[in-house]
C-alpha cells in the first residue's frame, strides 16, 4: 500500500536515510523503531512528502541542500514528486512529532481547520467520532489548544490527522513525553483507529514497548539504515533489541 524503495536523504553532506526499503500492507500497523537521530522523522517526512516542502523552503532562503533519492510508492503509484498536501488528499497523512496544534484556536476550531479539505457534513461527523475516541477533548471543546496538557495536545494532533481522512496514517512519536497512564490511553485509541476505523498505521517510536504487542511488522533503524526487521513479538526475543529499545 505504502512503500519506499532505496531511499537516500542527505542534509547537505550528512546522511539522513541510507538505502531504506520498506513496505506497509493495507490494514497493517507497522512500527519504525530507532533511537535519537536514527532517521525516524526523516523517514516519516519523506513518506508524507513534507521533505519536499522543507527542501523548497531551504532553497528559497539559500539554506542547506536537501537531496532525496529513491522512490515512495502509494497504491502502486510513484508519488515521490507529489507535494504533501496532495498526498494528504490521496490519503497519506502525517501527525508530526511533538504535536503541533494551533495554540490560540479552540479545540473545535483546530478540528475544523484540519478538515478544511472535506465537506462540512463529513467534518461534523469526524468531530463527533473524535470526541467519542477522546472524551477529554469533548470536555474542552471551547478551550484554546495552547491551554491543554501535553497529552491532550497529542490527542488533538492525532484527531486532526484523522479529520483529513487518512487511508494510511503516519504517527511520529505519538507517545513521546507522556505519562504511562496517558501512553496506555493513547495505545488503546491507536488500536481502535486500526481495528475499528480500518486505518493503516505507520508509527515511529523510540521506546516501543507499550505498542509492540500491536505491531504487525517492525523496522528497526540506526543511522538511517535498517538493522533489523520482523514481527514485533519476534524482535522482543532478541536480547540486544530488548535492552536497547524496550527497557527490559
Ligand atoms: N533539517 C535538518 N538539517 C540537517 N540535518 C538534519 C535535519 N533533520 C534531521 N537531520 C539529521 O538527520 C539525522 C536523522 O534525524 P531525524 O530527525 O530523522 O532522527 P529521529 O530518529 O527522528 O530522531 P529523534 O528521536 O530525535 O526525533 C540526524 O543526524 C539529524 O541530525
Ligand atoms: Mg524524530
Amino acid at each position: 500500500m505504502l512503500a519506499t524503495e532505496n531511499l537516500m536523504v542527505f542534509y547537505e553532506n550528512a546522511l539522513g536515510l541510507n538505502d531504506l526499503t520498506m513496505e506497509v500492507r493495507p490494514g497493517q500497523m507497522v512500527g519504525v523503531i530507532g533511537s535519537n537521530c536514527a532517521g525516524k522523522t526523516t523517514l516519516m517526512n519523506t513518506m508524507s512528502g513534507l521533505i519536499l516542502d522543507m527542501r523548497l523552503k531551504e532553497r528559497r532562503k539559500g539554506g542547506e541542500r536537501i537531496t532525496v533519492f529513491g522512490r515512495v510508492l502509494f497504491e502502486g503509484e510513484d508519488i515521490s514528486q507529489v507535494m504533501p498536501y496532495e498526498r494528504a488528499r490521496m490519503g497519506v497523512v502525517l501527525a508530526r512529532e511533538r504535536h503541533p496544534v494551533f495554540p490560540d484556536s479552540s479545540v473545535t476550531e483546530n478540528l475544523k481547520i484540519a478538515g478544511y479539505l472535506r465537506p462540512w457534513k463529513e467534518v461534523r461527523a469526524g468531530m463527533e467520532r473524535s470526541f467519542d475516541l477522546f472524551p477529554n477533548l469533548a470536555r474542552w471543546k471551547r478551550r484554546k489548544a495552547g491551554f491543554l496538557s501535553g497529552g491532550e495536545q497529542q490527542m488533538l494532533a492525532i484527531t486532526m490527522a484523522l479529520m483529513v481522512g487518512p487511508k494510511v496514517l503516519l504517527l511520529d512519536e505519538p507517545l513521546l513525553g507522556l505519562s504511562p497512564a496517558m501512553q496506555n490511553l493513547l495505545v488503546g485509541v491507536i488500536r481502535q483507529i486500526s481495528a475499528e476505523a480500518g486505518v493503516t498505521l505507520v508509527i515511529a517510536e523510540q521506546f516501543a514497548r507499550p505498542l509492540l504487542p500491536l505491531l504487525d511488522y517492525t523496522y528497526v533503524i540506526e543511522n538511517g539504515m535498517l538493522t533489523l526487521t520482523g514481527p514485533g513479538p519476534e524482535l522482543m526475543k532478541n536480547p540486544e533489541i530488548k535492552s536497547a529499545y524496550f527497557g527490559v
